[in-house]
């Protein structure tokens, strides 16, 4: 695998391999990799000839009081297993090279309405953040597909209405969330858990779970959120919000929807978790 934090060599190898009309999909991350970011490099390499995967805690996605300088930066242990699952080209570029004016300077995108809820309003910024740096990498690799993982389901959909809005040649795969025994939805942040949190951690999904089965049964939406809401402060959870959505563009559920999501955040310990359920009524 080659590592290299220059954009001059992602485009030379890049091009070298579209030359050959070879195809390349591309994996962005922030690094701290588990098995739901391995799991979106083994499909990439099943779908395309050559996977790049980029690494970059990106400072434009955090707000002022986040976790940007305690977010884990593991690359050594990150390159190994990114070579295990088959990655050849990884860029590693610094916040100097991706904002050398300075976040203040740097041209945006932003992603109306989609972004400016649910995490977006708890979260001020965060989506221009994620849009603006993943547009950046589409510019830079120039792959003809990308995969993102599902547990981040507002983020895919708000990358999804980017890519169609700005009429960008590439394909989003959206990848199923992958999960501890417990339920537990693989994230860098779980790493923020003490031994007990983690196995509390479990209730957010077990309150997905129960809220979709409650819902299908005809228990009406107010009654089946504030059951789930008290098995997450059972389970020590703050949480942020928690609400049944359309599954196609994150409007408020009507009773005409039939393919539904229940998106969820929660704080927990030094954590704050987000998880999601798609389901048919
Ligand atoms: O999901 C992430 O890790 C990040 O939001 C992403 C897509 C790599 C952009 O920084």
């Amino acid at each position: 695998m080659i590592t290299t934090a220059a954009i001059a060599d992602i485009r030379a190898q890049v091009k070298a391999w579209r030359t050959k009309g070879e195809t390349i999909a591309f994996v962005p991350t922030m690094g701290n990799l588990h098995q739901g970011h391995i799991t979106l490099v083994q499909q990439a390499r099943e779908k395309a000839d050559h996977v790049v995967v980029s690494i970059f805690v990106n400072p434009m996605q955090f707000g002022q009081n986040e976790d940007l300088d305690a977010y884990p930066r593991t690359l050594e242990q990150d390159s190994k297993a990114l070579i295990a699952a088959g990655a050849e080209l990884l860029f590693t570029p610094t916040p100097e090279i991706i904002y050398p004016k300075g976040l203040a300077q740097q041209t945006y995108v932003d992603v109306p309405e989609i972004g400016d809820e649910l995490c977006g309003a708890s979260r001020p910024g965060h989506f221009r953040g994620v849009a603006t740096i993943v547009n950046k990498l589409f510019n830079i690799v120039q792959p003809d597909m990308a995969l993102f993982g599902k547990k981040d389901f507002q983020q895919l959909l708000v990358i999804k209405t980017m890519v169609e809005d700005l009429s960008l040649p590439i394909d989003i795969i959206g990848i199923d969330t992958i999960r501890e025994p417990s339920g537990l939805a693989m994230s860098s942040r779980n790493g923020y858990l003490t031994a007990q949190e983690k196995i509390n951690a479990a209730a957010l999904k077990q309150a997905l779970d129960d809220m979709a089965a409650s819902i299908k049964q005809g228990v009406d939406l107010d009654t089946a959120t504030q059951t789930a809401q008290q098995s997450l402060l059972a389970a020590r959870f703050t949480p942020d919000y928690l609400e049944l959505r359309n599954a196609y563009n994150l409007k408020p559920a009507t009773d005409e929807d039939k393919e539904l999501v229940i998106v969820a955040a929660a704080y927990i310990g030094k954590a704050r978790l987000i998880d999601n359920l798609t389901f048919i009524r």
